[in-house]
């Protein structure tokens, strides 16, 4: 990456987004300081400690922070006008929660919306990043205008993320796109100044609306595609037929492409479910019943229940049973439990009966804050020790790589129900295993 040739900027926000897109945009070049009004958040990244687990993350902050490129403030004014380095642009990344209804709360972009006003000094581009519903920017600049009083002029852009968990860094330095929505030609000017590394990437240059909705509206499209594959799965184990293969066939027309077809328990994590919900919300204030959204929706929540029905099937009565869950993360390498299908998995086998061990390599503190009346295993061997019934629930390459022998030896019964269809079907059942996947014989 090139060194300091990008420009000042300050990211609000130390969240997932906030602190991977600092950290990158400070790898490629620019001066970052990032702010949170959490003050122990702060200190504790002062101190090199990441409060997210995310690979490369901590090696990243640490570089940067050793290079004179990244920084850390417990305020906007600071990080607006950093050791005499004021900050051209500001990116907000603060939280975005769901409301009771699905709508985005955003009371939280409201208020460092005003103080970005407070302390702008002179001409400041202001850039939404958290995942908005359109017309969002259109707000941030009516609360810029109202608090504003020395005039000094701004713009309002939108630079949505395509952060994948797990992967963000390599999201964030090798992007299929950037998607940039400006007002004017000076605002375009300094987003492609702070994007000049990345510049063998396409970037796309759009209005401010635009570039707003194609996050909602990839995300959801890319939730429809799971969602469509799951109940593609589910015609599969009804007919017979295998929806690996199915979904190869479907992937091989380059109109579909072949990623984001792999058929398991619904997605989870808080992007998807959040977005989808928001952009539901949307469409129906603006008049239109986006109806396909609710199903897509649907079919993920009975798809998370697939698996309960699995356990069902095969325990008979489930009473007294324990199952074995591997796994607990919405996906591997996160730690993020948030909309983990896991939890309304194990809500409802405890429901009917069941006793849960859980393992996860690395999200088991997070799941004990979230789970109650579960055992939480060692480890793999010791999650499935006087198992009814393994439930492989997040795909982790450890799962991938068990040793089964003794697996054997320690369950109670052979069961294995393979939400991620992580393993060979002719192997697991040679092994002994009464082995049941999704959508595949
Ligand atoms: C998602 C998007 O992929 C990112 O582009 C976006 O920036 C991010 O949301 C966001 O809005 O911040 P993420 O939630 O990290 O990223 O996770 P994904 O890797 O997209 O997976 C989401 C869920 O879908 C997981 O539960 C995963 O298991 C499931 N999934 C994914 C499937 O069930 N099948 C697939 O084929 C792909």
């Amino acid at each position: 990456m090139k060194k300091n040739t990008g420009i000042n900027l300050c990211m609000i926000g130390t969240g997932y987004v906030g602190l991977v897109s600092g950290a990158c945009l400070a790898e490629m070049g620019n001066r970052v300081v990032c702010v949170d009004n959490n003050l122990e958040k702060i200190k504790m990244l002062q101190k090199g400690k990441m409060p997210i687990y995310e690979e490369g993350l901590e090696e990243l902050v640490d570089k940067n922070v050793k290079s004179g490129r990244l920084f850390f403030a417990s305020s906007i004014k600071e990080g607006m006008m950093h050791k005499g380095h004021r900050a051209e642009a500001v990116f907000i990344a603060v939280g975005t929660p769901p409301r009771e209804d699905g709508s985005a709360d955003l009371s939280a972009i409201e208020k460092v919306s005003r103080e970005i006003a407070e302390n702008m000094t002179d001409y400041t581009v202001i850039v939404e990043k958290s995942t908005v519903p359109v017309e969002t920017c259109l707000w941030i600049e009516k609360t810029v205008t109202r608090h504003n009083k020395k005039n000094i002029p701004f713009d309002v852009c939108s630079n949505p993320e395509f952060l994948r968990e797990g992967v963000a860094i390599e999201d964030f330095l090798n992007p299929d796109r950037i998607v940039i929505g400006v007002p004017s030609k000076k605002a375009e000017f300094v987003l492609k100044k702070v994007y000049s590394a990345l510049s063998k990437y396409p970037m796309l240059v759009t209005d401010v609306k635009s570039a707003e909705l194609i996050k909602h509206a990839s995300n959801s499209f890319l939730s429809t595609k799971i969602s469509f594959i799951n109940a593609v799965a589910n015609i599969c184990e009804r007919t017979g037929a295998n929806v690996e293969d199915v979904a190869r066939g479907m992937g091989l027309d380059k109109r579909i492409g072949p990623s984001f077809l792999k058929a398991g328990i619904g997605f989870g994590g808080f992007c998807f479910p959040k977005d989808l919900e928001a952009f539901y919300w949307l469409a129906k204030q603006k008049g239109y019943n986006f109806e396909l959204l609710k199903n897509v929706k649907e079919i993920n929540e009975t798809q998370k229940m697939w698996i309960v029905e699995k356990v069902q099937q095969e325990m008979w009565n489930m009473e007294g049973k324990t199952v074995a869950f591997l796994g607990l993360a919405f996906k591997p390498l996160t730690d993020d439990m948030r909309f983990a299908p896991s939890t309304d998995i194990a809500k409802e086998l405890i429901k009917r009966g069941a006793r849960i061990r859980a393992y996860d390599p690395v999200s088991m503190e997070n799941a004990k804050k979230s789970m109650k009346g579960i055992y939480f295993a060692k480890d793999a061997y010791d999650c499935v020790k006087g198992a009814d019934c393994i439930c492989l629930i997040t795909e982790w390459k450890e799962f991938a790589e068990l040793n089964f022998s003794r697996v054997l030896k320690l369950v109670n019964h052979p069961i294995m129900i393979d939400g991620r269809n992580l393993y060979d079907p002719d192997k697991m059942r040679t092994m002994g295993f009464t082995y049941i996947s999704v959508g595949r014989k």
